[in-house]
Parts: structure tokens; sequence; C-alpha cells
């Protein structure tokens, strides 16, 4: 099986795909966490990404793709694959298209997060993750049960993202707006796109996604 998580920023494509992650032992393949991860460890592609991602722009679409490519030429070809913030552009869909075809995958669902903008910004600013393990936290929403300790691996160092702040997150939604809701008609052209609400509380945006992956 192979899906996308497509919905804006804060839309709960990470938080979903965790579950996912968990419950079916698929992988995630988050275009944003490998880009997080090569400005970490100062990469070359990672001190180009840096200053784009700062600013809530989009990366080039030869990096992401090339990143993809790799991610599923490493893993094993029966697990299942969940791109979660790729593609981003209509040139990153036909990059993927050639790509799954490659490796002779197919794209079984795209399943859309709709989500109300004022309430992404909410969510974007109160995110923060174990700096250890990578559990992610909101001050609002998602507290870990012992104030300051991570419930996943006790941990009790914590980190926000760069980009997490008000005046990105426009940037970003921009971006999403402009680039890549347009790519949506390409997919809903073939018949794979679940639309689901993701305003409503993460257990019940995990049972609509997985009422999507029950159709097989
Ligand atoms: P990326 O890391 O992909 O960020 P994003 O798309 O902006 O999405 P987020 O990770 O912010 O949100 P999410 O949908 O995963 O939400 P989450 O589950 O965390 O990209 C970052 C940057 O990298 C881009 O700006 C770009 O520069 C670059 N990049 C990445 N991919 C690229 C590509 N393909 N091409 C070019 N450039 C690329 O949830 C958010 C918060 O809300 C959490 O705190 C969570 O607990 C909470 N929450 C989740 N669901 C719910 C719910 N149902 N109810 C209440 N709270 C919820
Ligand atoms: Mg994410």
């Amino acid at each position: 099986m192979n899906i996308i998580l497509l919905g804006p920023p804060g839309a709960g494509k990470g938080t979903q795909a965790a579950r996912l992650v968990e419950q079916h032992g698929m992988r995630q393949l988050s275009t944003g966490d490998m880009l997080r991860a090569a400005v970490a460890a100062q990469t070359p592609v990672g001190l180009k990404a840096k200053a784009i991602m700062d600013a809530g722009e989009l990366v080039s679409d030869e990096i992401v793709s090339a990143l993809i490519d790799d991610e599923l030429t490493a893993m094993g070809e029966h697990v299942g694959a969940i791109f979660d913030g790729y593609p981003r552009t209509a040139a990153q869909a036909e990059q993927l298209d050639a790509i799954l075809a490659k490796h002779g995958r197919k794209l079984d669902h795209v399943i859309e997060l709709a989500v109300d903008e004022d309430e992404l910004v909410r969510r974007i600013v109160g995110r923060y993750s174990c700096a250890a393990c990578g559990t992610g936290y909101h001050d609002e929403f998602r507290q870990p049960a012992v104030a300051g300790v991570c419930d996943k691996c006790g941990g009790t160092e914590f980190k926000r993202r760069k980009d997490d702040n008000e005046e990105t997150v426009r940037t970003r939604m921009t971006e999403y707006r402009a680039k890549t809701a347009p790519i949506l008609p390409l997919y809903e052209a073939r018949g794979i796109v679940r639309r689901i609400d993701g305003m409503a509380p993460i257990d019940a945006v995990t049972a609509s996604v997985e009422a999507v992956l029950a159709e097989d």
C-alpha cells in the first residue's frame, strides 16, 4: 500500500503518519523530516535547504524527489509507503509517478486532510517535540502526562521547529495554496482522492484514515 497524506502545514500529516507506522508497519517518508535531518547534519543538501525552509518557501523539486527515490531504494519492496509532505508541486507529482514506476509501486490513495487555516496557526505555534525521540506534543492539545517528561522515552529536553512562528506559517500556507493544492485535480481525475475532516479530534481523524485503508 502506498498513500499520500496531503494537506496544509499543521493539518496533521505527521501525526497520522506516525499512527499508521505503529498500526500497519508502514514507512513514513516525510521530506520535511529528511530535510531537517540534512540541515542538522550540515550535508550539502542541508546547507542549500536551510534558508529556504526558514523562510517557509519550497526546496527544489529535484532535491526532494532524489530524497524520496533514495528512501524507496533503501526500504524493503513490500513495506508500504506514506508520503508526508510530498509531492508539493505538479513537477513533484510527475516525478513521483516516474519514481513509483521505477520501484514497481502503485499509488493507492491520496488522503486529503481538510482544515481551517486559523486553527492551523494555533496548532503549529503551540507544537513542540521530545529532543531525544521526536514524540510530538502541543501546549494546548497534548501535554506529557508528567510535565516536562516525555511519555515515550522519559526525555526531559524538548524542541520547537524554527519555521513554527506565525509569519513563516503564513508563507508556508501561501505556498500550499499556490503550488500544492493545484495538484489535487490530477489525482481526482484518477479517482484516488479521499477527503477527510482534519478538524476532528486526532482519534476521529485516525478512524477516517483507517476507513480509507480498509477500502482495499
Ligand atoms: P514539512 O515538515 O512537511 O511541514 P508542513 O507541510 O508545513 O507540515 P507540518 O509538519 O508543519 O504539519 P503536519 O501536517 O505534519 O502537522 P502535525 O501532524 O505536526 O515541511 C517543512 C518545510 O520543508 C517546508 O516549508 C519546505 O521548506 C520544506 N519541504 C518539505 N517537503 C518539501 C517538498 N516536498 N518540496 C519542497 N520543499 C519541501 O500537526 C501539527 C500540530 O497539530 C501538532 O502539535 C499536533 O499535535 C496537532 N494536531 C494534529 N492533528 C490534530 C487534530 N486533529 N486536532 C488537534 N490538534 C492536532
Ligand atoms: Mg509534519
